[in-house]
């Protein structure tokens, strides 16, 4: 049977990154230059990587790019001290607070305590709000969601009408607003988590089936549709054995090698949705830094 086509997130956020570069050099022009504040909190190994690329593409995109790493026992009233000093940097149009975050601190106080303006996560309130009510003009996507968007966007178009999708998670950063985006493409939208009857059954129905629970290979070949597309969030880390060498390799929720067979296009896990998600928050970042222009 013929493999199914691999959607190449990237290779689309390199495209994405260009186009940003080129905006970016024209913004300049007028005296802006985007600037991107990434916060991290403690040392977290997969939270390094991922705060090293959004660094290293920033700097590629022509941005203002700034680190802050705050000390893993640091207070929760410095952490808001630092965030309300960025919120009044003129210099700073994205503030990211990378999570998670160690547990003495109060993650939701500390997103809620970001500009919504400058929120390029989209996880304020305000921001979900905008979202969830389809106002997708007015807010900031969350960077995930908006980057599986653009891939599905790519393989079935801007209008999902008669299309069933089903989502595996309902995080606040994944699942909750990729809802929100396939409903305001017309998709009919399942949403499932750990309690969901018979999960493999829901998932057989989906046209479009995301993955974003963090399981290693749960999502079986059986479990997709004959033609599906399919999205796997999942980035996780798992032990293997190469010629009796300890190693490890990033997998994906989706169980890649029975899928390929039966979808009709995949995301691979690395190369599909990291590289998108990375790409949106230059996305929002770059537009935050036009607003800016345009309200004067
Ligand atoms: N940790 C995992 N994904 C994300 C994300 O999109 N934003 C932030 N701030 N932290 C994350």
């Amino acid at each position: 049977m013929a493999g199914a086509t691999l959607i190449d997130g990237k290779a689309m956020a390199a495209r994405l990154t260009e186009t940003i570069k080129t905006k970016t050099a024209a913004l300049s022009e007028h005296g802006i230059t985007p600037g991107l504040a990434v916060v991290i909190v403690g040392e977290d190994s997969a939270s390094q990587v991922y705060v090293r690329n959004k660094k290293r593409t920033a700097e590629a995109c022509g941005f203002l790019s700034v680190q802050h790493s705050v000390d893993k026992d640091c207070s929760q009233d410095e952490l808001l001290e630092l965030i309300r000093t960025l919120n009044d940097d003129a210099d700073i149009h994205g503030i990211l607070v990378q999570l998670p975050i160690p547990d003495h601190l109060d993650a939701t106080l500390v997103t809620q305590s970001v500009l919504p303006a400058k929120d390029v996560d989209g996880f304020h309130y305000e921001n979900i709000g905008k979202l969830t009510a389809g106002n997708l003009a007015g807010t900031f996507v969350p960077c995930t969601p908006a980057g599986c968007m653009l891939m599905i966007e790519e393989q079935l178009g801007l209008d999902l009408s008669g299309l069933d999708a089903v989502i595996i998670g309902r995080s606040i950063i994944v699942g909750k607003p990729m809802a929100s985006l396939l409903l305001a493409a017309n998709a009919t939208v399942t949403i499932c988590h750990s309690r969901t009857k018979d999960l493999p059954q829901v998932a057989r129905r989906a046209d479009i089936l995301v993955a974003a629970v963090g399981r290693p290979n749960m999502v079986k070949g059986d479990w997709i549709k004959p033609g599906a597309v399919v999205i796997d969030v999942g980035i996780n880390r798992i032990d293997i054995t190469v010629d009796g060498e300890a190693k490890s390799k990033l997998t994906g929720d989706v169980q890649f090698d029975e899928a390929v067979h039966i979808a009709a296009a995949i995301t691979p896990v690395p190369g599909g949705v990291g590289p998108m998600t990375i790409a949106m928050l230059m996305a929002n970042t770059l537009r935050s830094a036009e607003r800016t222009q345009e309200s004067v």
